[in-house]
């Protein structure tokens, strides 16, 4: 069994401390760079050094990526199980995105939108059709996108729905995660995001995630509350997938009740749950709609709000903007990158080898598992920890046995590959978490 985990490693039999290991340690116990004499802990010490520590990544220096690998300085291969928190759907490097990329930055990159430019109505012409929408507005990034759609609410609520100045209400659910803007923090129920950040953006309220009854209640309660603004499926709060319906449901209390669904699609969007919208699984065409990460296959930061006219056109000229928002470049970028999605079929390689996967995971036979749940190609493992060992320990594990995934909420490991991932390779890598997983048995 151990050399089939080997296998996993560019075939080189790993010493008994590798600098992966070793940098871990060095990461737990802080011991100074020069004492491990590993190529990866001075990439290491110089990020702690120089670098803000507002995160804490798994010990692994990355320096190449191709399709569904990932290559460390050292020269080691791994599966990507991360794949940039789902911006890299489309797999490392995709041939035709940067080549989309490379053609139009030696033309013309930014222009700002003080003028117009021969890319950017193509683009949204094409993602307006694909998704059934009037309008974009194009962002950057991914919570760029949350605000932009909050201003959106907020906007048509007083234009359209008539809600008295100053007073409309936007609605979020328990444990969502769009970001880390202040606005996003405002509406956060982890402390851990918003806790000694205060002051914080009033007119955010929370109520429970996959409870229509509590969503109706407070619809019932507050004529002023003008968006609901969700995940399909909510990512970084660990995979949760709510029943069946549930969006559904949303939208139409939402829609009994004069009040807009935002979908924030921004990690569940773009094939990675079997469909090009995960929104799609119940039947919902959101009133807003977010999308960000995948939207430029991990290429450059590209994000997009989508809305019908009556929501769109609430914001005027100079009431919202951004100097990179729509510029060549990331139109390029992202009309290749949807375009790859769509001619490659990623969603339905996403749908097909999801249930692959999670009956494969279901299958390990482990006292470490705790549940499998997720949907096409966003799953989770939750890990019975104790303890000696955490998801964290499971984690370095994995990457030791060239499969890179993380944690997140401490005991849950999030499983989601490139959507270009083959049969051969989704089953190698269910072989690699089966044995690392019951490695700790
Ligand atoms: C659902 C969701 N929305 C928004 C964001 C924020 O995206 P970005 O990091 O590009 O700002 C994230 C990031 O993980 C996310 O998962």
């Amino acid at each position: 069994m151990l050399s089939r985990l080997l296998q996993h490693t560019c075939g080189r039999h790993r010493p008994a401390s590798t600098p992966v290991w070793t940098a871990l340690c060095r990461f737990q116990s802080s011991l100074p760079a020069e004492e491990l004499g590993s190529v990866s802990a001075q990439y290491i010490d110089k990020e702690e050094r120089y670098g803000a520590h507002n995160y804490g990544p798994l010990p692994v220096v990355l320096n190449k990526g191709q399709g569904v690998h990932v290559w460390d300085v050292e020269g080691r291969q791994y599966y990507d199980f991360l794949s940039a928190y789902s911006a890299v759907n489309q797999g490392h490097c995709h041939p035709k995105i940067v080549q989309a990329m490379l053609d139009q930055a030696q033309v013309l990159a930014l222009t700002s939108r003080a003028f117009y430019n021969d890319v950017l109505g193509e683009y949204e012409e094409y993602i307006t059709r694909l998704f059934g929408y009037d309008k974009v507005l194009p962002m950057n990034t991914g919570v760029e996108g949350g605000e932009t759609a909050c201003k959106l609410a907020r906007r048509w609520g007083y234009d359209v729905k008539g809600v008295p100045k100053n007073q409309a209400k936007i609605l979020f659910a328990q444990n969502n995660f769009w970001g880390r803007t202040l606005s996003a923090i405002s509406s956060s129920t982890d402390p851990s995001s918003y806790e000694g950040f205060g002051p914080y953006m009033p007119g955010f309220e929370i109520i429970p995630y996959n409870d229509l009854a509590a969503l109706e209640q407070k619809l019932e309660s507050d004529p002023n509350i003008v968006a609901y603004m969700v995940e399909p499926i909510q990512g970084e709060a660990g995979v949760v997938v709510p029943d069946a319906g549930y969006l559904r449901g949303a939208h139409q209390l939402l829609q009994k009740h004069n009040a807009l669904l935002i979908a924030d699609e921004v990690q569940t969007g773009l094939g990675r749950t079997g469909k090009i919208l995960a929104s799609h699984h119940d039947g919902v065409q959101p009133d807003i709609l977010v999308l960000g990460k995948a939207l430029s296959g991990g290429i450059y930061p590209v994000s997009a709000v989508l809305a019908n006219d009556e929501v769109m056109l609430t914001i005027g000229r100079g009431q919202h903007g951004s100097t990179y928002g729509g510029n060549p470049v990331a139109s390029r970028v992202a009309l290749a990158a949807l375009q790859v999605l769509v001619d490659e079929k990623l969603s339905e390689n996403a749908q097909r080898l999801g249930k692959v996967l999670r009956s494969q995971l279901q299958a390990i036979d482990s006292s470490r598992v705790k549940g499998v749940r997720g949907k096409g190609l966003l799953n989770a493992i939750i890990i019975e920890e104790d303890e000696k060992v955490k998801a964290w320990d499971i984690c370095v594990r994995l990457s030791e046995n060239g499969l890179l995934a993380k944690p997140t909420q401490g005991d849950i490991i999030r499983l989601a590959p490139p959507l270009v991932i083959t049969d051969a390779q989704l089953d190698e890598c269910a072989g690699i978490l089966k044995d690392t997983i019951k490695s700790f048995d």
